[in-house]
Parts: structure tokens; C-alpha cells; sequence
């Protein structure tokens, strides 16, 4: 009901918005949509202690709630909060009419940036720290640096894909492998170091701690479904390497705070290609990273990059590989008022099961968190 509540909540802002650019300021359409808007806003704020709105890619989460449903009115919603540079937005109780009709004006506007305004009961603009260096295109803080063979796995982890990039090496291969081999010593060692090492995040160097990451998940989602060890060592292998295009894509836009531009996403959007390019290159032994590094993209529904001409069914390790991706994702977006935390994340995820995700192995990824 709560849920209800706040979409109707963001379907109004929405609408007042599109109603403010379309009619003057004082057409009774637009005033009705404004005084509906202040009433649900005040109402919501007061009851919250503050009102809470994040924009992230395509969805948009209203205090606790995200919603991920292709709605246009949302859709459009999203754009302009894009165009805008506005990532979040705060709206403190006792808001009034008067500066809640300014707002929806500044955002009809085709206009002017958040940081040129002055607002009393309202702080929009990017999600905290996107402007810290080190951070990704989703606006990262930097955060805890990983420890104890985190630690050294990330620098080794490092030198690998450099290497790999630039020489060709199949000797780095193995060097992988290694990593893999004592993240699966490690997880095996220790029943609740998969707990801990999954709520590491460090941003120093995105890629690699990213990487990192991807490959605990898998390596844990493969194990989880009983695959023999070699298997999951491969498993874990094609994970650590399946962003190894990003090589390929200008640091300046891997590091850039806020939203890319159109451009810079098409070539985001290269890495898949050009990443199984560069392993079909090297002998690592199996196929499966070239697979993976191809996949990784691709959703389960198909939607998603790069756009396959068949339907022939995608690489079960490539569906780990994109749940853990995204998982990952999302969990690193955590500067944003702990709004993203594990359970969050998997609450925004469980939308796409059977849809985004393939949907046994993303209960089978739920079971491991819980
Ligand atoms: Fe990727
Ligand atoms: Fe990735």
C-alpha cells in the first residue's frame, strides 16, 4: 500500500512537471496538478521525517521502494532528472506551496542547473561524493580499501590485466587462475568470509576491485549449484576477466562522475566485443572467458548489449557473471543514504528475476546471501 502510495507520489510529480512546461503558470490544469503534488509531498515528508527520491539508470526509488517498471511517465521522468544532473532529491516536512511550484517550474525548464538555486526545504542534485576522484560513471565514493589477500589479490589482479592487455600473456593467465584458486581456498576455509568479502568495496581502482568482486559472486553461485571444482575455477577465471575490454574505453569516461552522454555510452558499450576479442587472443586454457567477456551484457530476456542475431542460449556462467555484475553494481551505490544496501539491492533485482535475470540461478544467488 505504501508502495502504491509513493508511485502515485512520483506519477504526479511527473505530470506536473510535463504540465508546467506545457501550459502557462497559472492554467487551472496546472495549478490542480500542483496543489495534488504539495498535498501527497507534505503528507509523505511528514510522515518519513523527509522525503527521499534517487534516480539510478532506469529506475527510481521513492524512500525505500524502487521502481523499475518501463512506464513512460516514469521513463520521461528520468530523462529529464539526467538532463538535469539531478541524482537525488531530499524535500524536508513542512515544505510549502510556494517553493514546491518553483521547484516543478525549475525542472520543466529546459534550463539551469540545481547548484544555481537556493532552496529551503529541498536538496537535489548528485548522489553523495559523485565528485571524488576515483569515482565511476555511477557517481562512487571511494570507499574502505579491501584487506588481507583482498588487498594483495587486487594489486596482483592489477599487474594481470595490464599485462594481459598489453603483452598477450599466457603465463598472466595463470596468474588468474591463482587469484580464483585462493578465492575458492579462502571461501572454503572460512564459511563467513564469503559475508565479509562480498561487503567489501573499494573504488580506488573500480575495474579491478569490481572484477574482484564478480568473481567471489560467481565463483560462490557455481559452487552453491554443486559444479564439479574445475569447473568453478573456470567459472571464476571467465568472471575476473569479463570486463577486461573496459582496457579499451578512455579512463576519463570509466572515472567520470554523473551520467555519460550518449557517445560515451555507445563506446561503453563496445567492451563486451572488444574484450572477447583480445582473450580469443590469448590461451587461457578454455573458451569461457571469451564467452563470458561477450555475454556479460546480455539479459536474460535478451535485451541488454550486444544484440545477438540468433536466440541460442547464452552461457550459464554468462548469467552469473551478469547477476553478479549487476549486484555489484548496485551495492557500490552505496553513498547514496544506505539506500543500496544487500537487501535493497536485492529488492530492486528481484524485479528482473525472469526477466533481467535467469531466473533459477537468481534464487540460487539469493539463497548464497541469505
Ligand atoms: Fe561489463
Ligand atoms: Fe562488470
Amino acid at each position: 500500500m505504501r508502495k502504491n502510495a509513493l508511485f502515485l507520489l512520483v506519477s504526479e510529480l511527473a505530470m506536473a512537471i510535463q504540465a508546467a512546461s506545457a501550459y502557462p503558470e497559472n492554467h487551472p490544469r496546472v495549478q490542480e496538478l500542483l496543489v495534488r503534488l504539495h498535498r501527497g509531498v507534505e503528507a509523505e515528508a511528514s510522515l518519513l521525517r523527509g522525503l527521499n527520491i534517487g534516480f539510478f539508470r532506469d529506475h527510481v526509488v521513492v524512500d525505500e521502494f524502487p521502481f523499475v517498471e518501463p512506464n513512460p511517465t516514469l521513463a520521461r521522468l528520468i530523462e529529464r532528472m539526467r538532463e538535469k544532473g539531478i541524482e537525488k532529491i531530499l524535500v524536508s516536512e513542512g515544505i510549502t506551496f510556494g517553493e514546491m511550484k518553483r521547484f516543478v517550474f525549475f525542472l520543466a525548464a529546459g534550463t539551469g542547473s540545481p547548484s544555481e538555486q537556493v532552496w529551503e526545504s529541498i536538496a537535489c542534485g548528485k548522489i553523495e561524493g559523485a565528485d571524488a576522484g576515483g569515482a565511476v560513471s555511477l557517481g562512487l565514493s571511494p570507499a574502505t580499501r579491501p584487506n588481507g589477500f583482498m588487498a594483495g589479490a587486487e594489486d596482483v589482479l592489477k599487474n594481470v590485466l595490464a599485462s594481459m592487455v598489453a603483452e598477450r600473456k599466457q603465463s598472466k593467465v595463470e596468474e588468474g587462475r591463482d587469484i580464483v584458486s585462493s578465492i575458492m581456498k579462502g571461501l572454503r576455509q572460512e564459511g563467513m568470509l564469503i559475508d565479509r568479502l562480498i561487503r567489501l568495496q573499494g573504488h580506488d581502482d573500480y575495474t579491478v576491485t569490481h572484477s574482484l568482486n564478480v568473481c567471489i559472486l560467481v565463483v560462490a553461485q557455481a559452487s552453491h549449484l554443486g559444479l564439479p571444482e574445475n569447473k568453478v575455477r573456470d567459472a571464476g577465471l571467465a568472471a575476473l576477466l569479463h570486463d577486461i575490454g573496459k582496457d579499451m574505453i578512455p579512463s576519463g569516461i570509466l572515472t567520470k562522475p554523473g551520467r555519460l552522454d550518449m557517445d560515451e555510452f555507445a563506446l561503453v558499450k563496445k567492451h563486451p566485443a572488444a574484450g572477447a576479442k583480445l582473450l580469443r587472443r590469448i590461451d587461457c586454457g578454455t573458451e569461457l572467458p571469451m564467452i563470458v567477456a561477450f555475454e556479460h551484457h546480455i539479459k536474460y530476456d535478451r535485451s541488454g548489449y550486444p544484440k545477438l542475431r540468433t536466440r541460442e542460449p547464452l552461457h550459464v556462467v554468462s548469467h552469473m557473471t551478469q547477476i553478479a555484475d549487476v549486484y555489484d553494481a548496485l551495492r557500490t551505490y552505496r553513498s547514496y543514504q544506505s539506500a543500496f544496501q544487500e537487501k535493497q539491492a536485492l529488492s530492486i533485482m528481484k524485479e528482473g528475476r525472469g526477466t533481467e535475470f535467469e531466473p533459477r540461478l537468481y534464487d540460487n544467488f539469493v539463497e548464497i546471501l541469505s
